[in-house]
């Protein structure tokens, strides 16, 4: 029997009703599969956390984490009780930094039943494989001067270790897949990081002779994702470039409310965090309509980090199943609650037995 330790945060908001959702989807798919089993334990860790206790996490948190599979978290934020950048800095940011997840990667594709905003979709299915730890977002820089002589300096950092580190896991993401890596570049604007990555990607792609490879600049691969999206496999970007590309690959699916995610960490030192893009949508807390397709989906991304992909592909299929067959929150046009929809999932899931 594998055991799988999986740290659940629930966080704030639609975290704290999705989360379990998810949690019990998961459960019964381990019980049908009958080799594996999953061990959650509880941290109330959030901004209700602070308020009491005034950090988002306690100071040991970190190591009570390290112990563990992964880390299953919903959303972090409420504006209300603390502002963002302590809530998200104090928990979200900090596990992404401290356990060196230093890819995310963040899949979109086209669900039956559920409308893009794209007039005539076709079949997309493809994945953002984004360099989570440097590139653009670099604290790398300052400020000097006041008045109409102040300047602001932003460095971006691509050492070589972070650029290959991601490329390289885009290609054997791809090698599962379609056998088909695009490049986000920009290096006819960026003339010292963009080469260099494109440098760098030339040389990973000689280790994986017969994939088809081609590479695209930013502002156009944007504007792809929107009139061709179908042509895509496996899409391999720096920090910033990837954080914008994925928001459209959220949109063109139809809610922020089904797109997954995950942050690995790929030295095995740590545990890999899987959370959902959304935040926690305090428009809707507590009205039981969250949507938990986010969730649950990363939860198969979580069972294809254990390597149990055969599950993870059941997993989708019902969840696909489920929303064509019109089980839908208000989020995606439909008036069926956060339960039902999981309910749903997992009388399906139970039938695979
Ligand atoms: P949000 O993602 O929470 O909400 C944006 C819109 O999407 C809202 O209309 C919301 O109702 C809807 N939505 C989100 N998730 C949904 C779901 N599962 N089902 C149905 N509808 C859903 O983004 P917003 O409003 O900008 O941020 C709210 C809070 O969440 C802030 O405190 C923000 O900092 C935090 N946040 C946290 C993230 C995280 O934990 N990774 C990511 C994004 C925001
Ligand atoms: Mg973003």
């Amino acid at each position: 029997m594998k055991v799988l330790k999986i740290a659940n945060i629930p966080g704030d908001g639609v975290g704290k009703e999705v989360v379990p959702a998810a949690s019990e989807v998961l459960n019964a798919l381990a019980e049908v599969h009958g080799g594996i089993r999953f061990e959650f334990e509880n941290f109330p860790w959030s901004c209700e956390y602070y308020l009491e206790h005034g950090t988002m996490m306690p100071e040991d948190g970190l190591d009570r984490l390290r112990n563990f599979d992964a880390v299953f978290l919903g959303a972090v934020g409420n504006k209300e009780l603390v502002p963002d950048h302590i809530s998200l800095w104090g928990l979200l940011i900090k596990i992404r930094r401290e356990f060196e997840q230093v890819i995310n990667v963040r899949p979109a594709k086209r669900f039956e039943g559920i409308q893009s905003p794209l007039a005539n979709p076709k079949d997309f299915d493809l994945i953002v494989v984004r360099e989570n730890s440097e590139g653009e977002y670099s604290s790398i820089g300052g400020t000097i001067h006041q008045g109409e002589d102040e300047i602001a300096i932003q460095n971006a950092v691509f050492s070589r270790k972070g650029t290959e580190r991601a490329i390289r896991y885009a290609f054997e993401l791809a090698s599962r897949r379609k056998k088909h890596v695009t490049s986000a570049t920009k290096s006819n604007g960026i003339v010292y990081s963009m080469p260099f990555w494109d440098k760098v990607f030339e040389e990973v792609a000689r280790d994986y002779p017969g994939f088809e490879t081609d590479s695209q600049h930013i502002d156009a691969l944007a504007a792809f994702f929107v009139t061709r999206p179908e042509k895509f496999d496996v899409i391999v970007a720096s920090n910033l470039f990837g954080d914008i590309l994925t928001d459209v690959g959220a949109a063109i699916m139809g809610s922020i409310g089904i797109a997954p995610a995950a942050n690995i960490n790929v030295n095995g030192k740590y545990p890999s965090m899987f959370e959902p893009v959304h935040g926690s949508a305090p428009d809707i807390i507590g009205k039981g309509i969250a949507n938990p397709v986010g969730q649950i989906w990363t939860g198969k991304m979580m069972l294809d980090h254990f390597g149990e992909e055969e599950l993870g592909r059941e997993l989708l299929e019902i969840i696909e199943n489920v929303t064509r067959d019109g089980f839908l929150t208000p989020d995606v046009g439909g008036s069926h609650t956060t339960k039902e929809v999981s309910d749903e999932i997992i009388s399906r899931v139970r039938k695979l037995g």
